[in-house]
């Protein structure tokens, strides 16, 4: 059989997670498993949501729009650009079923010559990228940033709070310097779906009002459902939006009705805003004090972080992941995270702090 081989390789998260999980097995251990990128705390309960989703309808059965239900997309509006939200404004936004396809669509969209990642960045953008055949380089930070190197033709992507180290930036200094490269005719793909875990402002309302931003967002993380599959594109351009209609009809035809209606609910009724405020809580509680204990006992890297603290869901610590491996623990290497000095970086761990303060703390104690 004659395929296209797309010369990426397959996520070393996911090949992580199944050692880890297959080590669990066969010693009848437990293992803890801070290689994922999910929230594990507690879960969203969703009981009360159940009750408020009418399965004998068309909307639940019947192919959903193309660019997804539009009181979901209207609703989406109002929790994230409330202040632009007009009648209509939902045209600039599609539903994707997760931020991957989100990403990947924005990737196979754009006609730019160079995509630049942060210099610590999720895996899987490059792998799109090559993928999809564009180039793509890395940026230090955004402090580094020359406006004049930018037109067009480029393309940057923010991920903040930051997956893999957890950095949140400044929000005055962040929306600056997004302003200063959209000025340019750059692009801006504002990927950060775990911001709304921890910041309830009006970031994205102020994002919305700049062109040549594209915002790829994903309820897997701040609504704790990543596998409910949903997520979103955000763009004000009218090219833009007209292409993805088209391009969402021949690759999804139509998203999934369920996930929409089941989010919609949460965000919307007073019992899902009660859930997720619960889910949010008790996740962001148990981060906060699980960052505080990992930088009481020295293990965040610190050059990485100076005097400072990540903010979550990540952190980078001070062992390698075989290391934490024959402790029990999941963790990725830095390696998987950076392009270049990959040697360097594989004696740091990237770990998930997003679990159980107690377990984390009986974990993370024997490495001390
Ligand atoms: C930075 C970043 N963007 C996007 C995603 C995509 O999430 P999903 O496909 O689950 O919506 C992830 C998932 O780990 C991520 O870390």
């Amino acid at each position: 059989m004659k395929i296209n081989v797309s010369n990426a390789t397959f996520s070393s998260i996911v090949g992580i997670g199944q050692k880890v999980k297959k080590a669990a097995k066969e010693s009848g251990e437990t293992y803890l498993e801070l290689n994922r990128g999910v929230n594990a705390v507690t879960q969203i309960e969703l009981d009360k949501i159940k009750e408020q989703v009418n399965f004998n309808t068309k909307d639940f059965q019947v192919y959903a729009p193309n660019l997804g239900i539009e009181s979901f997309r209207k609703a989406i509006a109002k929790e994230y650009f409330p202040s632009v939200a007009h009648d209509g404004f939902e045209a600039n936004i599609a539903i994707t079923p997760g931020g991957m396809p989100a990403l990947d669509l924005v990737i196979q969209l754009l006609n730019v010559e160079t995509i630049y990642f942060p210099k610590f960045y999720w895996g899987s953008y490059s792998k799109m990228a090559t993928i999809r055949h564009k180039m793509f380089s890395f940026y230090d930070g955004l402090e580094q940033f020359e406006t004049t190197q930018f037109n067009d033709s480029s393309c940057v992507f923010i991920c903040d709070p930051s997956n893999p180290t957890g950095i949140k930036l400044d929000d005055v200094f962040l929306y600056s310097a997004i302003e200063k490269i959209t000025k340019t005719g750059a692009i801006v793909i504002f990927d950060s779906p775990y911001r709304k875990l921890f910041t309830d402002d009006d970031f994205f309302d102020k994002l919305a009002k700049l062109d040549n931003l594209i915002i790829t967002e994903s309820f897997s993380k701040w609504v704790g459902l990543s596998g409910l599959r949903m997520g979103f594109i955000f763009c004000k351009n009218k090219a833009f939006n007209s292409e993805l209609n088209i391009r969402l009809l021949y690759e999804f035809n139509g998203v999934s009705t369920a996930p929409q209606i089941i989010i919609e609910k949460i965000l919307t009724t007073t019992e899902g805003r009660k859930a997720l405020d619960v889910f949010r809580k008790t996740t962001t509680e148990n981060i906060a004090k699980n960052i505080d204990y990992l930088h009481k006992n020295n293990l965040l890297v610190k050059e990485m972080y100076d005097d400072s603290k990540p903010l979550g869901i990540f952190a980078v610590i001070t062992k390698a992941e075989d290391y934490l491996f024959q402790h029990k623990i999941g963790a990725v290497g830095m390696d998987k995270f950076v392009y270049h000095d990959r040697d360097f970086w594989s004696s740091y761990s990237r770990i998930c702090v997003s679990v159980e303060h107690e377990i984390f703390k009986e974990f993370i104690s024997k490495i001390i």
